[in-house]
């Protein structure tokens, strides 16, 4: 299922060279006041991956994207996205800059209806102005969506207010789309349709960073995997050679 081709309609999109990362984390620390939650954290992800983010709890991945997203400040490191320094940048210029925060927890407006809940994923002016074009892929997308546009987001099934969390993400129009445990509390069938999205999103060429206690659907459609522990980066490999790796395999899946 997975591929390690990065998709060609993606590779424009970095500056400079091919070989220029779309996303460059160096040696990143974050505190919540005197408690250190990255301990110096250093990944990259080219432009057209999927990259799958697998750690136990507590081990910083949530604190990770919220400062790769802007929502949080690094102590001390660098963000470079596009191969500019964005570590200050503070996230609602991220959104504009092409990078999309999908939070941990189906995170949807539950007294507004899905429609709403898109368009107010559509804030900058760039998403704005393609509004219209973007709800269409989006109900392209999430066929199912299109049904209940007027229905009030909270009262939508678990997996159905995940799809609306992605779309939402999807309607700023991201080069990077940052997806915190799209996974969580879904039944295995839904967890797989929701996997089967996140390849659909592949297909439009936007680079994807995934976090997912659900190791193995995880890494099957990731092209390349960190293993986070205690806020440090134990582990980095291509997915397949995660998948067999004898320590992934008895610390995640119970091997
Ligand atoms: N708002 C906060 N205030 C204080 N400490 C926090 C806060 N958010 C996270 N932490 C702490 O930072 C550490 C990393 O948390 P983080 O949420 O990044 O982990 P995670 O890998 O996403 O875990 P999970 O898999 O449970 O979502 C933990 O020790 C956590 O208790
Ligand atoms: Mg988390």
């Amino acid at each position: 299922m997975s591929t390690t081709t990065p998709n060609p309609a993606n590779t424009g999109t970095a500056v400079g060279s091919a070989a220029t990362p779309l996303l460059q984390v160096d040696g990143v620390t974050a505190f919540y006041r005197d408690l250190q939650a990255l301990f110096g954290i250093t990944l990259k992800v080219m432009p057209g991956e999927i990259v799958a983010l697998i750690g136990a709890n507590g081990a910083g991945k949530t604190t990770l994207l919220r400062v790769i997203s802007g929502v949080k400040q690094a102590a001390a490191g660098s963000v470079k996205f596009e191969g500019a320094d964005v570590s200050r940048v503070p996230a609602h210029r991220m959104v504009a800059r092409g990078v999309s925060h999908v939070p941990e927890g189906r995170q949807v407006f539950p007294f507004l209806t899905v429609r709403e809940n898109l368009s107010l994923g559509a804030y900058t002016s760039r998403a704005r102005a393609s509004m219209k074009q973007s709800m269409e892929e989006q109900l392209a997308l999430f066929p199912r969506l299109g049904e209940r546009m007027n229905q009030l987001a909270g009262t939508l099934s678990g997996g159905e207010q995940q799809m609306v969390a992605i779309a939402r993400g999807l309607m700023a129009k991201p080069k990077l789309l940052l997806l915190d445990e799209p996974s969580l509390g879904l039944a295995p069938k839904i967890v797989d349709e929701v996997f089967d999205k996140i390849q659909s999103v592949r297909q439009t060429g936007i680079t994807m960073m995934i976090v997912e206690q659900n190791v193995v659907s995880g890494l099957s459609i990731a092209d390349r995997g960190y293993v986070i522990q205690t806020g440090t980066v134990l582990l980095e490999d291509t997915s397949s050679n995660l998948l067999k790796n004898e320590m992934v395999r008895a610390a995640y899946l119970g091997l």
